[in-house]
């Protein structure tokens, strides 16, 4: 059996606001195994950042909080380590990049200052190794003018020269597992290509696990062995890319994938799922995707459905999978009951 790298068990992570608790998280369980790439797919406000920034346990706190479950980043539960140790983890043992790198490099120093700095926490090198080291990293990236970036300052740079700096920062450490939560999302599209094709060989010739977020399932069926498919807070549909790709369980995962437009279908009117993600509420019955799933039925508002396991560690959050109503589903008759 694979070795997990990391292990979330039950997760939640409410926000305590002036309009009360929201649990943005709620209840999710997913693992990565070694040198495995794992993408989680969702539309906005389905609690992927909240996911990532967990397992960093870098939610702000207030008005933040993991109210409950384990993050097991290989033997160690994240969610009781010191911050000391957390700080030896985040950017060592585990690296994440974001959307937006502007929030993530200090616009007051030079990119050569900060990458030295990064290199030279983790490894004890001379200050003139380090710079080397900087300038080799940021041509691995493929960074045009490598000398001379490393003294200017990050507002001097695109945001695809930026995000090849986070990701030449996240290699110099070498980590076990990178986070990246929609690195390429901010890029045009050659950019993001090349990007994605940056973490690919860092997994392929370092074998760091990757646990990618993106709203793009034609990434996931480029990039990752394993897909969790994520709706209002919970894990609704999880598989290999190629099982949940050619055969979705789950209704949304269905309308994920019915939405992606496809080419040989120019004049046809793109699909798109009707509605949008609730809010997180506190004490929701139901399935969440009942408003706007196309199956729903009677028992569908009435009680919240479990994870599902199929063959394969295949799993779907959906009542359609229970005997009866499963065989409605299969033969297409499953409106009926509602
Ligand atoms: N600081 C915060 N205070 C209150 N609620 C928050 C906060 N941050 C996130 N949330 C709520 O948590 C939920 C999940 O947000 P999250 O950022 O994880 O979504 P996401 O899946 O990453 O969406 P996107 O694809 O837009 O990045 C949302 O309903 C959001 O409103
Ligand atoms: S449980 Fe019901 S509402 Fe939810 S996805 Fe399945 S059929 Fe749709
Ligand atoms: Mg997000």
């Amino acid at each position: 059996m694979s070795e997990m790298i990391l292990n979330i068990k039950e997760l939640h992570t409410h926000f305590f606001t002036d309009e009360g608790e929201i649990p943005a998280v709620d209840g999710v369980s997913l693992h990565v195994n070694k040198g495995e790439v794992v993408g989680i797919v969702g539309e906005s406000g389905c609690g992927k950042s909240v996911t990532s920034l967990s397992i960093m346990q870098l939610v702000p706190d207030p008005p933040g909080k993991i109210v409950s479950g384990d993050i097991y980043f290989k033997k160690e539960n994240l969610v009781k380590v010191k911050n000391k140790r957390m700080k030896e983890i985040r950017g060592n043992e585990i690296a994440m990049i974001f959307q937006e790198p502007m929030t993530s490099l200090n616009p007051l120093f030079t990119i050569g200052n900060q990458l030295r700095e990064a290199i030279r926490i983790h490894k004890k090198i001379s200050k003139k190794l380090a710079h080397q080291k900087s300038i080799e990293l940021l041509k691995i990236v493929g960074l045009p003018r490598a000398e001379e970036v490393m003294a200017e300052y990050p507002h001097q740079l695109s945001g695809g020269m930026r995000q090849r700096v986070m990701i030449a920062m996240a290699m110099s450490c070498e980590p076990e597992l990178l986070i990246a939560d929609e690195p390429t999302t901010a890029l045009d599209v050659t950019i993001q290509a090349q990007i994605l094709e940056l973490m690919q060989k860092l997994n392929e010739e370092k074998n760091t696990a990757i646990l990618l977020i993106t709203h793009d399932l034609g990434v996931v069926a480029e990039m990752c062995d394993r897909v969790i498919v994520m709706y209002a807070g919970q894990v609704v549909e999880q598989g290999t890319v190629r099982d949940v790709l050619k055969d979705p369980q789950h209704p949304y995962t269905k309308g994920l994938i019915r939405s992606l437009p496809k080419l040989d279908e120019k004049n046809q009117a793109l699909y798109s799922i009707s509605g949008t993600v609730p809010r997180p509420k506190m004490g929701r019955v139901g399935c969440r995707f009942a408003p706007r799933c196309e199956f729903a039925f009677k028992k569908c508002f009435e009680q919240n459905p479990s994870l599902y396991s199929f063959q394969n560690e295949r799993r779907s959050r959906c009542f359609l999978h229970d005997q009866l109503e499963g065989d409605a589903f299969k033969n297409g008759k499953a409106t009926i009951g509602s």
